[in-house]
């Protein structure tokens, strides 16, 4: 089964390149997902194609209308298995857990707001929720819709060529990952740490897990406080002056 991505915008040119790079080129050719680019604008009913126009009681910028966004929307989802996601600064803020959440589901249709927003009555009739990539003001939603695109699709099963990759990443099991490092084993001064070249697996582990959890604690207090330790583990940190 594949997920069908959706994307709503006035500017579809946006989306063309990253969708045709790397692994999300892969995840489209393999079929993994599928993604539909549709011009807000196609449905636009006035002669001019207007799909903003100025907000009720005055104020500076424009508001996107809701009747083409509304005929945009209603085109593209599927009965039952749809979910309309808005991209909007005072949404749900997205991260790991709500990309897993996303990887579930049969069709999510992101749609791009522009200028000041988008009329409140088209989000209180079609949107099932608002998301949110951060704590600033983008120009538009399109990049944000591209950021949840690439998380959610390299969650999938089949679309990573390694299934570690998923397993050991950052979040993934409540921290942040390991330092890692590649060949040369020397540079400019710095030699590759010698437990990585002992062949001791175990140790190896060991000593990435460590890495982690002292990389979690220094930089991501919040992740810390809510990681859970067996009490093996619990031993292992206060032998390393962790806890
Ligand atoms: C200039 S912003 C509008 C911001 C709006 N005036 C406000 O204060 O909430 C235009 C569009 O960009 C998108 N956008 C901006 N920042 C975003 C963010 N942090 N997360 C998700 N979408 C965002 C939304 O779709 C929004 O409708």
């Amino acid at each position: 089964m594949s997920l069908r991505f959706d994307v709503l915008t006035i500017f579809p040119d946006l989306l063309t390149s990253p969708l045709e790079e790397g692994i999300i080129r892969r995840a489209r050719q393999d079929g993994k997902i599928e993604v539909v680019i549709t011009n807000i604008r196609d449905f636009a009913t006035d002669k001019h194609a207007m799909t903003d126009d100025r907000p009720f009681g005055g104020g500076e910028g424009m508001v996107m209308k809701p009747e083409p966004l509304t005929a945009a929307t209603n085109q593209v989802r599927r009965a039952g298995s749809g979910k309309v996601v808005l991209l909007s600064p005072q949404g749900r803020r997205f991260d790991q857990k709500v990309a897993e959440e996303f990887a579930g589901l049969e069709q999510l249709i992101l749609v791009c707001g522009r200028y000041e927003g988008v009329d409140q009555r088209y989000i209180e009739q079609q949107v099932d929720e608002e998301i949110s990539i951060g704590d600033y003001i983008l120009t538009g939603g399109e990049l944000g819709a591209m950021i949840i695109i690439d998380a959610v699709t390299r969650l999938l099963p089949g679309v990573l060529g390694c299934a570690d990759s998923v397993s050991g990443d950052t979040f993934s099991r409540g921290s942040l990952k390991y330092p890692q490092y590649t060949r040369p084993r020397l540079f400019v001064d710095q030699e590759v740490p010698a437990i990585l070249l002992s062949g001791d697996h175990a140790k190896i582990e060991q000593w990435r897990w460590l890495q982690a959890v002292t990389k979690t604690k220094n930089r991501r207090p919040d992740l810390f406080a809510t990681m859970e330790f067996s009490g093996k583990e619990r031993n292992l940190l206060k032998k390393h002056g962790i806890i």
